[in-house]
């Protein structure tokens, strides 16, 4: 029997500047319990059963939103949870050129402009309005993303979060523009389906419908190239425990510190999936999107101490972001993500859950 997801609302805590941030949770008891923040439209808890029906948490994040407004973690741009804007990923050189005009951007990770800058949409406050559509529950979050600074244009943009009566998460993305602009958001939530985050993730299986994937260079940035994956650690067409992967004398793996690279999906229904031996839990993904950025969490270095005041280590978790190729605008073989008046950007990601 299908349950209809029910949603609550509740006070996860103030900002500095005393703005009040709500937690929403939307849950089928014994099925799925996600809760999500209107600070970064951040994804900060989800349940899901085990193979013995136990419900463990499966995305790393922090008790309360204090965890998340620390300045260690804000200035680490690890992005647990969050949603990604404008433009997830690295652009080379800072900047980009669009109609003829060179736009420069802002570094905030080193020397680099990532994920949307000092001024990503991970740390804004959206508005948030409960949704109740086609019997899915949710919330759709949006913002009013102004012109100036980095980007161009004002860009008008919402993502839904929302259960349907079979259990399935859905993460849905809408945006439109006064000008020429660019456009290609994320979420980053960090997965371990143990639900023990002081371990790690390396004897997950992933499987990918991806032949080609997308090499980089010394500084992370794709090189513009899509490569076989064939005879590489980066052939998950079959279920392939992360280890192995990571473990192989390779040069990208080198490059990316384990795996940080985009792949190119073969196919959009049932594109990707995680599985835990352990727990018995299967995440299986679709998406709209062409490909994922696969990263296995390389970067966590166990001073972020999240959940529970557990050290955030070294592959704890994995990322499966579902986007547009990273940097595309300064790659003319990539799929575009300009975004123009008049034209509507949409992409939808679902995340499936079950044990087995
Ligand atoms: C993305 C990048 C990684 C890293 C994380 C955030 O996945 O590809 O290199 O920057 O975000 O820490």
């Amino acid at each position: 029997m299908l349950i209809k997801p029910v949603l609550n609302a509740e006070l996860f805590g103030s900002t500095p500047n005393g703005e009040e941030i709500k937690l929403y949770t939307i849950e089928i008891p014994g099925v799925i319990k996600a809760s999500i923040m209107d600070f970064g439209a951040t994804l900060t808890h989800l349940y899901v059963p085990d193979r013995n029906g136990k419900m463990e948490d499966v995305v790393l994040g922090f008790d309360d939103l204090a965890g998340y407004q620390k300045k260690e973690y804000q200035e680490n741009y690890c992005y647990l949870g969050s949603t990604i804007g404008r433009v997830g990923g690295r652009i080379r050189g800072n900047q980009f050129e669009l109609d003829g005009v060179t736009y420069k951007l802002e570094p905030n990770q080193g020397k680099i402009h990532l994920h949307g800058g000092k001024e990503g949409w991970d740390r804004k406050v959206w508005n948030a309005k409960p949704i109740n559509h086609d019997s899915a529950i949710g919330v759709e979050f949006s913002l009013k993303s102004p012109e100036g600074g980095d980007y161009p244009g004002e860009i008008d943009f919402s993502v839904i979060y929302s259960v349907n009566p079979e259990g399935e998460l859905s993460i849905e993305y809408r945006g439109t523009t006064d000008k020429a602009t660019i456009l290609n958001p994320t979420n980053h939530s960090y997965f371990n389906l143990g639900g023990d985050f002081s371990k790690s993730i390396l004897d997950h299986t992933l499987r990918l419908e991806a032949s080609r994937f997308l090499p980089i260079d010394e500084n992370s940035f794709p090189t513009g190239e899509l490569a076989a994956v064939e005879n590489t650690p980066f052939d998950f067409t079959n279920p392939k425990e992360i280890s192995v992967a990571i473990h192989q004398n390779h040069e990208q793996i080198k490059l990316g510190n384990g795996i940080d690279h985009s792949f190119a999906f073969d196919v959009q229904e049932k594109c990707a999936s995680l599985y835990d031996p352990i727990s018995g839990r299967l995440l299986e993904l679709t998406t709209t999107e062409p490909g994922v950025q696969v990263y296995t969490s390389n970067f966590l270095n166990g001073n972020i101490r999240g959940k529970g005041d557990v050290a955030y280590k070294q592959h704890a978790a994995i990322c499966l972001e579902t986007q547009h190729f990273p940097d595309s605008i300064n790659q003319k073989d990539f799929p575009s993500v300009v975004l123009r008046p008049g034209e509507v950007f949409s992409s939808k990601s679902i995340f499936k859950f079950s044990a087995q």
